[in-house]
């Protein structure tokens, strides 16, 4: 189980970018992280994974812990080796190196002999990056790009994924794609997710629990129905009006049909 508990993030020594964040992600479990930009998801995510300072950031308050145990003083590097990883904002593949290359650096700190039977296992799960083994992965499209980034994560066999608006900038169908493998991932082997998403409508289908961020602070969480029915949420976060779920939505805008 992963618990922050009260935390305060600061960037700058004056920026207070989270104040009294309690949240906890248990063993297994699918966790949305809502909220608009600027709200603190992001550094949420940082926090966890030990990667504020890189950015003058700092935690200045409370404590973060996985299985009671503190983490939040430990080293990036620590962290990733009890098993949490955490996938930044904005697909950072290494575009120089192929999709195989790409998927082959986050097994680069093992040492058992999973490391081919765990490839295979990513093809499967995202099948469109076979034809792309050899591919160089600056050239694969936001969406292959995503899938091969949680496809590395995937490499380090982490007990508990951190991803960072995976959606961002995808189509429909692909955002709609994504979420169903990562279900399955979590599904099959039995990973746990914090995903800080944008896309309520496309995170809350495979979450089950849900925090929603406003202005570095937990303004709202529940189960993933309880915050699919909140109204707040609904008409703020889903992009529903009177009844229309956001894809009916989307696809009526595509139509020009769109008559709210
Ligand atoms: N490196 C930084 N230095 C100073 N301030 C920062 C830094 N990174 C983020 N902030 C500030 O901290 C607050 C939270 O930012 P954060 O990136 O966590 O938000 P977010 O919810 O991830 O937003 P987005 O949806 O745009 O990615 C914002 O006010 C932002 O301006
Ligand atoms: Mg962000």
């Amino acid at each position: 189980m992963l618990k922050l508990n009260n935390i305060e993030a600061v960037y700058s020594d004056v920026v207070l970018a989270l104040t009294g964040v309690s949240m906890q992600v248990t063993d297994g479990n699918v966790v949305v992280l809502l909220g608009n930009n600027g709200s603190g998801k992001s550094t949420t995510l940082k926090s966890i994974s030990g990667v504020l300072d890189t950015e003058d950031g700092e935690l200045t308050e409370g404590s973060i812990e996985l299985d009671g145990k503190r983490i939040d003083k430990m080293k990036p590097e620590t962290i990733a080796r009890l098993g949490v990883c955490h996938v930044v904002q904005g697909r950072p593949v290494f575009p120089q190196l192929t999709t195989e290359e790409n998927l082959l650096m986050g097994a680069y700190m093992r040492k058992d002999n999973g490391v081919k039977a765990d490839m295979a296992q990513v093809y499967e799960y995202f099948p469109k990056l076979v034809p792309l083994r050899k591919q160089k992965s600056g050239y694969l499209s936001g969406g292959e790009q995503q899938m091969l980034v949680i496809g590395r994560a995937f490499l380090t066999r982490p007990r508990i994924m951190l991803l960072d608006e995976p959606s961002l900038g995808l189509a429909p169908m692909m955002v709609a794609e994504m979420f169903t493998i990562l279900k399955k991932i979590n599904r099959e082997q039995k990973t746990a997710f914090l995903i800080a998403e944008q896309n309520a409508a496309a995170a809350l289908s495979i979450a089950d629990y849900g925090y929603l961020l406003q202005n570095g602070k937990v303004a709202l969480e529940g189960t993933a129905p309880v915050l699919k029915e909140h109204q707040g949420v609904k008409k703020s976060y889903l992009g529903v009006t009177a009844g229309q779920s956001y894809y009916q939505m989307k696809s009526s805008e595509l139509r020009g049909q769109n008559q709210s």
